[in-house]
């Protein structure tokens, strides 16, 4: 069992940025239904000042799996360290649109796979949910998840996920997900 790591969640910086490419080659991708390419890490890598720029002021679009382009809502990105290390980033959408209520909802998170299994992710999704509660004026967020993924079923329901439905899976054909609830505030 590695030792347990305490989850600073920080804004991204480039300070960690090295670790943050080191992550990417190890297997952490931004986006859990894309894999991170030997181009797309050599172009960050080669570039990791504007990437963090772009971490702080995400652009206004987003390429959707399926190569489209769609509206992307203000996000924030928060990165879990230790130290100068880059552990996993949970993103918070401040608002749903359309795309995101039907599929993705407000949080999005991922632990580099050398800093899994020692409860990181629910720590970071309890952090992003007090970062939410902070500062947007939501009741509630939204979570979906693969039915194939039980540790992130787990580190949902873990932080109070409420089942709202199962759907068919919109970008994994054959696949269910599973969308949640998480109130911000007592009622
Ligand atoms: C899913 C993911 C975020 C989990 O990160 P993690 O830091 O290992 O998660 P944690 O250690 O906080 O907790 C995982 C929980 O799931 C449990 N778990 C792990 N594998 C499991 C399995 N196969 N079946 C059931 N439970 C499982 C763990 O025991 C733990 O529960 P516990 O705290 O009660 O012991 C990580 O694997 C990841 O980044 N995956 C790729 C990206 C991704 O899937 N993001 C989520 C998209 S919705």
């Amino acid at each position: 069992m590695s030792r347990p790591v305490p989850a600073s969640l920080v804004r991204p910086d480039l300070r960690y940025m090295a670790s943050f490419v080191e992550a990417m080659r190890e297997g952490y991708s931004r986006d859990n239904l894309r894999p991170e390419t030997a181009d797309t890490i050599a172009a960050i890598a080669a570039e990791p000042e504007a990437f963090v720029r772009q971490q702080l002021n995400p652009p206004t679009t987003i390429v959707l799996p399926d190569g489209s382009l769609g509206d992307r809502v203000p996000e924030s990105q928060l990165w879990c360290v230790d130290g100068d290390a880059f552990l996993g980033s949970v993103g918070v959408r401040h608002r749903l649109n359309p795309m995101l209520e039907a599929w993705g909802g407000h949080i999005g998170y991922a632990v580099r796979p050398s800093a899994r299994g020692r409860g990181l992710a629910s720590a970071m999704l309890a952090g992003g949910l007090d970062w939410a509660r902070a500062n947007l004026p939501l009741e509630r967020v939204m979570l979906t998840v693969n039915e194939n993924n039980p540790a992130s079923i787990r580190v949902i329901e873990k932080n109070g996920g409420v089942l709202r439905d199962t759907v068919p899976h919109p970008w994994v054909p054959g696949d269910a997900g599973r969308r949640y609830w998480i109130a911000l505030r007592d009622t």
